[in-house]
């Protein structure tokens, strides 16, 4: 091969894995914006959720919320493998798992003096 050949063989490459970088940044599953968060069957009233306040403004990466999933650029929900009721494979109940990842870090950030709802009614809003 001569050296011009194998410039433009390097050059072809760069482009192809830049191209192919691009697709996987633009691939990751967008959030949705807001959600109500109701359980099948809750008593209390459901919880608002906004990704784009914890993603953004709080800077809470997706793994702290999404740890379980293969692909974090990919999650899903938490009730593949968090039961309604009972402990699966090791994973508490969902109400407990809620609860201890919104209001862990909520209590965190009061004690940082940021101001984030750590009572039943602040989050199960009527
Ligand atoms: C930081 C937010 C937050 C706080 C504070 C909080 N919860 Fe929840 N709770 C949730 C989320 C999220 C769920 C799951 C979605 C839903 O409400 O069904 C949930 C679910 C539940 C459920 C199971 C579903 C139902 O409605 O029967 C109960 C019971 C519950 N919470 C009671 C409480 C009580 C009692 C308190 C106060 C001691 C409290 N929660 C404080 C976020 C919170
Ligand atoms: C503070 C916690 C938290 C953070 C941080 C977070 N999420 Fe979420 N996300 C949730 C909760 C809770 C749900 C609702 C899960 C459910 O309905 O079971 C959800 C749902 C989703 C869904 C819909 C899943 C489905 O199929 O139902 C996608 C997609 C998603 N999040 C992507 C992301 C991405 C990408 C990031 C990072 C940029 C991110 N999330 C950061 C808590 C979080
Ligand atoms: C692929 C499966 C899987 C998914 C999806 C998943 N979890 Fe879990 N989760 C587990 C398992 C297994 C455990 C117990 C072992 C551990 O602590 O990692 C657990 C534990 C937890 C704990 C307790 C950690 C502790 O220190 O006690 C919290 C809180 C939690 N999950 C929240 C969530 C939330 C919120 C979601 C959805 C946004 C979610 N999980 C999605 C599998 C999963
Ligand atoms: C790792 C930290 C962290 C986790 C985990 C987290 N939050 Fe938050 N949350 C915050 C911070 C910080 C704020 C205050 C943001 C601000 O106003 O600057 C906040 C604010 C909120 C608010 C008040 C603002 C609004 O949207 O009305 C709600 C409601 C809320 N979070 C719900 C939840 C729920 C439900 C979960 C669990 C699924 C959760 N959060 C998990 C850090 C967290």
């Amino acid at each position: 091969m001569d050296r011009k050949f194998k410039v433009l063989v390097g050059a072809a490459m760069v482009v192809l894995f830049a191209a192919i970088m691009f697709q996987a940044g633009y691939a990751q599953k967008k959030p949705p914006e807001s959600l109500m968060l109701k359980l099948n069957g809750a008593k209390f009233p459901p919880v608002p959720f906004t990704h784009f306040l914890h993603t953004e403004k709080a800077k809470v990466g997706c793994v702290r919320c999404h740890h379980g999933d293969e692909d974090p650029k990919e999650p899903g929900g938490c009730m593949p493998c968090h039961d309604r009721n009972d402990v699966k494979s090791g994973a508490p109940p969902i109400k407990d798992a809620y609860h201890k990842n919104c209001i862990d870090c909520h209590k965190e950030s009061v004690a940082k003096k940021i101001n984030a709802p750590t009572k039943c009614n602040e989050c199960h809003k009527k």
